[in-house]
Parts: structure tokens; sequence; C-alpha cells
């Protein structure tokens, strides 16, 4: 089974991605609603949650878990790989979202100075600063926080004027320093990739990431054959979460475009 975590429902942005691309597989679908959000949390904090979720995820059966969240990837994702993996799980695989999205960046020749969009937790962790340099060190790259957008698009102002203002606000910066590509690196902010496109204007490439990951995440398993091989197959995918609202509820449906059922699950 493919496990997706995030930290609350937001990651459904990815996972409907995943569903879309790579429908014959199993997945589980955890979102960490109890706790969220991470994007304000300390680097510690979110590796703790982290590390939960991901111990859980395996003790279902997953082979593979994708971190959905950015701030997760942001935060988590380099220990999970480098030192409780190894340690507990060393057949097992995780992947976070920030370095396909920086090779997909670095593939594209025409990007030269890249904007980049998260919650503070990832922004102020460098990270996709990191990750983009490692694929072409050359690339220019301006950032900015934006913590207010998550809160606006959850209570579902999506198409609202003061929505509008405040993105403005946050990108004001990036389209001053004329930037080509902008990377969308929140589980959320995709839901306003319209807006997103509106405020920079024609001349910057706003990228679809949960695209980008779910390419990728294909292109993987087509490499690792020994990861595929192992993965449970049907179109059967669970939704559990940590805690269940009737707001989560309504906010999931929309937003992946169907009934589901959250399930809540509890962590030890
Ligand atoms: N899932 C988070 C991310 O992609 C956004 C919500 C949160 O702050 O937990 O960064």
């Amino acid at each position: 089974m493919i496990g997706i975590f995030d930290s609350g429902i937001g990651g459904l942005s990815v996972a409907k991605k995943i569903y879309e691309k790579l429908p014959q597989y199993q997945t589980i679908y955890f979102g960490d609603t109890a706790r969220t959000p991470y994007g304000n949390r300390s680097q510690e904090l979110i590796y703790r949650f982290t590390e939960q979720a991901v111990d859980f995820l395996f003790k279902q059966g997953c082979e593979l878990i994708i971190i959905a969240c950015n701030t997760a990837s942001a935060e988590a994702l380099r220990k999970i790989q480098q030192e409780f993996l190894p340690k507990n799980y060393p057949d097992k695989k995780v992947l976070g979202v920030i370095r396909p999205v920086a090779e997909a960046v670095a593939e594209n020749k025409k990007s030269k100075r890249v904007g980049v969009v998260g919650t503070r937790g990832t922004i102020n962790s460098g990270s996709y600063v990191r990750e983009i340099k490692s694929f072409n060190p050359g690339i220019e790259i301006f950032q900015q926080s934006a913590p207010l957008l998550v809160p606006l698009i959850e209570e579902g102002f999506i198409k609202r004027r003061e929505t509008k203002m405040i993105l403005k606000s946050y990108l004001r910066p990036l389209k001053l320093q004329k930037i080509d590509t902008l990377v969308l690196g929140c589980t959320h902010y995709p839901f306003l990739h319209k807006q997103f496109k509106e405020v920079m204007g024609k001349s910057c490439k706003v990228l679809d990431t949960p695209e980008i990951v779910a390419d990728k995440l294909t292109d993987y398993l087509s490499r690792h054959p020994e990861i595929e091989s192992k993965l449970k197959k049907g179109n059967s995918h669970k939704f559990l979460v940590t805690d269940v609202t009737e707001k989560f509820k309504e906010n999931a449906q929309n937003w992946l475009g169907r009934e589901i059922n959250l399930e809540v699950a509890r962590l030890a």
C-alpha cells in the first residue's frame, strides 16, 4: 500500500493527483487533523508528529509513504530518511514533496528566477532553496511565507476579495523580483491556483505542484520495481484522521470532489 501523510486534509490536493495518475494502487491517506496546522510549529515538534505518523502508516501495512505536507517534508523528512528508517524500517521508503518539485524546477531551463511560497516552517527551513540549488546552483530563489492563506482556504474563502488582497500583498515582493516561476510550496495553495495565476500574470509560470509530485512518483515506481512489486494493487482508498469535525468532512469532500468516509485513528 501507498501511505499519504499530511498534517491535516490539505494533502488531499496531492492524494487526488496520485489517485488520478496511479489508480492501480491501494492507498491510505492519514491526516493529523487533531494537531493541524503544523506550519507555525517548531522543528522538533513537527519531527515528533511526523515520526509518529510514519510509524503508524507502516504499522497499517504501507510499504511506501509520501509525505504530502510541505512543512513535514521540510522539517522532518531528512531525519526520518537518515535516522528513523535505517533503524526501524530498513526495507521501506518515505518520500517528500520538495525534492520532486525542485527537480522539476531545475529541469525547466526557462526557470531562472524562482519564487517559493509556503508556511513559515517550510520557508524558514530553507529546504526548497537547498533542494533547487542542489540540482542547479545558478537558479535565483526568492521566498515568501504566507501564513494567512491556510486558514482562509480552510474557511472556504477561495473566491473572496479579502483573499485576493492578501494574496497580492504576499506576492508583491516576488513580483518586484520579476520571478519567472512560482512554486506553491504548501498543500493548500493549489486550491487557489487560479488566483495565484491572476495575480502573477502571464510572465510567471505557476507550477501545479501536486501534478509534479504524482508524475515524479510514477517515474520513481518505474525505476524501482523492487518497491513497486510490493505495493498492493486494487482501487481502494482509505481515509484516516486523528479527529473528525463537520468542517473537516465538508472540506475533504469539496477538495476531493466526492463523498468519502473519514475514519478516526488513535495514535498510541
Ligand atoms: N500541510 C501544510 C503544508 O503543506 C499546510 C497546513 C499546516 O500548516 O499544517 O505545509
